[in-house]
C-alpha cells in the first residue's frame, strides 16, 4: 500500500533545516521507506569544492542502504522554495539502482505533492541487463 504523500513529504521537511548548502542556498531533504518500512531521510551536503556536493535524495538512499535496506519503495523530497523540484539525473540513477519502476516518487509542490513512478523519472535508464546482471 502506497504511504500519504504529504505525511512523508512532511518527515523529509523535518530534517531540511539541516541541510548544509551555503553555496546554492537551495536547501532539499528526501525520506525514503525501506521494503520494512522503515524511515530513511537526508538532505544536501555541499562542498566547497562544489562538483562534490552531494544531492539529499542520494543521501536518503545510502543512509537506508547502509542500514541493510535493499528495496527503495517510496520516496519524498522537498525544498526551501515553493516550487516544484524534480530529482537531478544523478540521482534518477540511484534511486533506479534501488526502488523498482512503479515506486512512487512525490515531489514537493503548492498544495499536493506531484507524484512520479521511478519508470517516469528515468525512461529507457540503463538496466543491469546490459550488463547481463538482470
Ligand atoms: N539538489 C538536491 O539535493 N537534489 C536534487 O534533486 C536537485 C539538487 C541539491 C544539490 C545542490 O546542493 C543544490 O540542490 C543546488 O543544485
Amino acid at each position: 500500500m502506497e504511504p500519504d504523500p504529504q505525511a512523508l513529504i512532511a518527515q523529509a521537511r523535518e530534517c531540511l533545516e539541516g541541510a548544509y548548502a551555503p553555496y546554492s542556498r537551495f536547501k532539499v531533504a528526501a525520506a525514503v521507506l525501506d521494503e520494512q518500512n522503515r524511515l530513511f531521510t537526508g538532505v544536501n551536503v555541499e562542498n566547497l569544492s562544489y562538483g562534490l556536493s552531494m544531492c539529499a535524495e542520494r543521501v536518503a538512499i545510502y543512509a537506508a542502504v547502509a542500514a541493510g535496506a535493499r528495496r527503495i519503495t517510496a520516496i519524498a523530497v522537498t525544498s526551501s522554495t515553493a516550487e516544484l523540484l524534480s530529482p537531478c539525473g544523478a540521482c534518477r540513477q540511484v534511486i533506479a539502482e534501488f526502488a523498482a519502476g512503479d515506486v512512487p516518487v512525490y515531489c514537493d509542490a503548492p498544495g499536493m505533492p506531484h507524484r512520479w513512478t521511478v519508470a517516469e523519472l528515468l525512461p529507457s535508464g540503463f538496466a543491469a541487463s546490459r550488463l547481463g546482471k538482470g
